[in-house]
């Protein structure tokens, strides 16, 4: 199984972007965390600052709205040209209807759980998604503890995605070091997104690297 590796700029410093985007261009993609103050307590950046982060990236952007109202402001993101968008259940009442608008712009279509969302409402839909992502902490906040207590959950979507012969991507977000990468990816997981670990370390590209090996060894 392809293992890929998702920088979070959540823990760059904001003000020098450019250059630390510039220090993750061995990961595959950039993991974008949109925060509107609202469907979480904390705030980001919105369309205009990822739309100069689209410019000078040098990989394609997962762009990961924790936002409400994504019906309206989702789209926004693939017509700039991120490569993925993935929008939060708890955030639409129609995911399906939206994933298809999004897959229609020209993105990937992800939807993303809040660790208190139940996964069986949505693994007859996973046709229409081409990224589930599991949160593994409350969304909201780096450097926080990874919640294991949701691998039941990763395992239930890898079963379902390889009884249909899906390509769905199984992303991980929140607290993957090189401790905890090996647990995600032995239920399941194949698409980890790493903030602090990656940012918080001397050589991003070091880090990245042994993400990557740990993640494979123990990968599906
Ligand atoms: C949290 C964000 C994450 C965050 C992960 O709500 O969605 O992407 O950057 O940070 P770490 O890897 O430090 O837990
Ligand atoms: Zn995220």
């Amino acid at each position: 199984m392809t293992v890929r590796i998702e920088p979070s700029i959540l823990s760059a410093d904001f003000v020098n972007m450019e250059a630390e985007l510039a220090r993750i261009a061995d990961a595959d993609y950039v993991h974008v965390d949109v925060m509107d103050n609202h469907f979480v307590p904390n705030l980001t950046f919105g369309p205009q600052m990822v739309q100069r982060i689209q410019a000078v990236s040098p990989i394609g952007l997962d762009v990961h709205l924790m936002i409400a109202d994504v019906d309206r402001w989702a789209p926004g993101y693939a017509e700039l040209g991120a490569f993925s968008v993935t929008f939060h259940a708890e955030a639409t009442a129609e995911p399906v209807k939206l994933a298809r608008r999004l897959r229609e712009i020209g993105s990937r279509a992800g939807i993303a759980l809040k660790p208190g969302t139940a996964i069986e409402p949505y693994l007859e839909l996973l046709p229409e998604f081409d990224q589930i992502l599991v949160m593994t902490v409350e969304p909201g906040f780096g450097g926080q503890s990874f919640m294991a207590d949701q691998m039941g959950k990763v395992a239930a979507v890898r079963a379902a995605a390889d009884a249909a012969g899906s390509e769905l991507w199984l992303q991980v977000d929140g607290g993957i070091t090189l401790d905890t990468i090996e647990v995600a990816a032995a239920a399941g997981a194949d698409t980890f997104v790493a903030g602090s670990s990656v940012y918080g370390a001397p050589h991003a590209g070091e880090a990245i690297a042994g993400l990557r090996a740990a993640a494979a060894a123990h990968a599906h």
